[in-house]
């Protein structure tokens, strides 16, 4: 396997504590379901940027695709996402995020794309929230950070990293909002367990998960 040579750790954990992560709120009311799944559990948005973090530019509009060997679910299908939203991506929290992302993985912003999902993961009492449908997986990319922005009436979403798909998890946390974990999407395979609402009401899960 072609490893980059800066990837010299499997996972890293932080915790954002400065951030106002209320700002993002009034965006992940906005998001649109995601068509490529029949339930309704995920709403989310897709964008693709590049260049540092201050002076952060959106790329042109494209599908996101990931290739048949890391996603059974959704692999060879072009997926077209609505852009994330202009006001979301200028709010200086969100650059914010991006510069951690940049700063973990230490990757060069100017010729790397970033491509951020923003995901809502929704509970019913009838319905269970599936973070990851298609298993433990990978995502086909050097890098995965998933940070937490919300987590609201729900039991369960944990997320779990593993060396192999078939053996017990190294990485076993429920994400709590302004935790941040950078994955060695080369080497770990990741998951995230269902959630159902802890008490009356959905259940809400928000999360921003950044790849290079
Ligand atoms: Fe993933």
């Amino acid at each position: 396997m072609n490893v980059p040579r800066n990837i010299d750790f499997d996972y890293k954990l932080q915790r954002i504590s400065s951030l106002r992560f209320a700002v993002f709120d009034p965006y992940f009311l906005n998001l649109p379901l995601d068509p490529y799944i029949q339930e309704k559990f995920r709403r989310r948005r897709f964008s693709r940027f590049q260049g540092p973090p201050e002076d952060l530019k959106r790329l042109e509009h494209k599908y996101f695709e990931q290739s048949a060997a890391v996603n059974k679910l959704a692999g060879g299908v072009k997926r077209d996402f609505a852009e994330l939203e202009d006001q979301l991506a200028n709010l200086a929290e969100f650059r914010t995020l991006v510069a951690r992302f940049v700063d973990f993985s230490k990757i060069d912003p100017a010729t790397t794309e970033i491509g951020i999902h923003q995901i809502r993961i929704v509970a019913a009492k009838n319905m269970v929230g599936e973070p990851a449908p298609e298993g433990i997986h990978q995502d086909g990319f050097d890098f995965v950070g998933i940070f937490c922005v919300k987590r609201e009436n729900l039991i369960g979403a944990e997320t779990h990293l593993y060396e192999s798909p078939s053996g017990p998890p190294i990485f076993a946390k429920e994400l709590q909002p302004g935790e941040f974990v950078l994955v060695n999407d080369r080497r770990l395979y990741h998951f995230t367990s269902g959630i159902k609402p802890a008490g009356s009401g959905d259940g809400i899960r928000d999360v921003f998960v950044m790849t290079a």
